[in-house]
């Protein structure tokens, strides 16, 4: 079933320079979306967006989450209804310790899930659970990643965006971090994220979009994009295996969007 339903919308910085530019897309519910895109393509705004983050955005278009529409509405008034937003730089409390920014994370639930919720994630991150008197600015960038994520979970969240999970993290740290993603999908979380590590994020993602210029300019499940020419090319740094006639130096590849 879908759950967010993104329609033409447009998100501009200083009333003239578009961010997003008629964009539209829709995510299905307990499925992981994967939004790709060079650096500049309107990613992290497109997440800013959905989350309320950017006043009197978007200027045009809807944005439609469990049936009810959630264009410009107050931050919390969004979050409330179930969206968490993780950005890229985690957007945790440094001088703080493990525990006290998972606490925060718990701010405000009176349910008596918490219990089963801390070991969801101790489960998920098993490290969190030996470093919860460390502070946060002595964690490494994996640990902080985790952090983020699992107390983005103690919110309970329907709809998870997450901005480049990967980035900055060493390959076997940004899998186990992947890996937790996919665990956190299966137990009934959607999550919608924005990455340039293409071929992490097509390594979990059921559906994928490809955003440049603030617009989607391919979508498809994700082993059509995988299976593309140019997403290979331009996305996946894979070679093609026959050169063009002319050879490689007269050639300009052109994508075919
Ligand atoms: N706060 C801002 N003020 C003005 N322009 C911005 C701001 N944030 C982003 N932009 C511009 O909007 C475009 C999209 O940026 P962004 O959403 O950060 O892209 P991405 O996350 O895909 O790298 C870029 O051209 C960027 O320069
Ligand atoms: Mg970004």
């Amino acid at each position: 079933m879908t759950q967010l339903t993104i329609s033409s919308i447009e998100t501009l910085y200083y009333d003239r320079i578009y961010a997003l530019h008629g964009l539209s897309l829709q995510v299905r519910e307990k499925e992981i979306f994967a939004v790709l895109g060079p650096n500049g393509a309107g990613k992290t705004t497109l997440l800013k967006t959905i989350s309320g983050l950017l006043k009197d955005q978007p200027k045009k278009g809807t944005i439609e989450f469990s049936g009810k529409r959630i264009e410009r509405l107050a931050p919390e008034r969004i979050s409330r209804l179930g969206i968490v937003f993780v950005p890229e730089d985690r957007g945790l409390f440094h001088e703080l310790t493990v525990q006290e920014n998972l606490d925060l994370g718990c701010w405000g639930r009176k349910d008596h899930q918490i219990q089963t919720d801390y070991e969801f994630i101790y489960q998920l991150f098993p490290i969190l659970k030996e470093r919860t008197q460390q502070m946060v600015e002595t964690l490494s960038g994996g640990e902080q990643q985790m952090l983020a994520l699992a107390r983005a979970m103690l919110r309970r969240p329907k709809l998870l965006l997450l901005d480049e999970p990967s980035l900055g993290l060493a390959p076997m740290i940004a899998r186990q971090v992947y890996d937790a993603l996919s665990q956190i999908c299966r137990a009934g979380t959607t999550i919608l994220m924005v990455e340039q590590n293409a071929k992490l994020a097509l390594s979990i993602a059921h559906y994928s979009y490809i955003m440049e210029s603030g617009r989607i300019v391919l979508e498809g499940t994700a082993q059509k994009l995988h299976d593309h020419k140019d997403v290979q090319l331009f996305y996946l740094g894979m070679e093609q295996e026959t050169a063009p006639a002319k050879g490689w130096r007269l050639y300009k590849k052109r994508r075919t969007w």
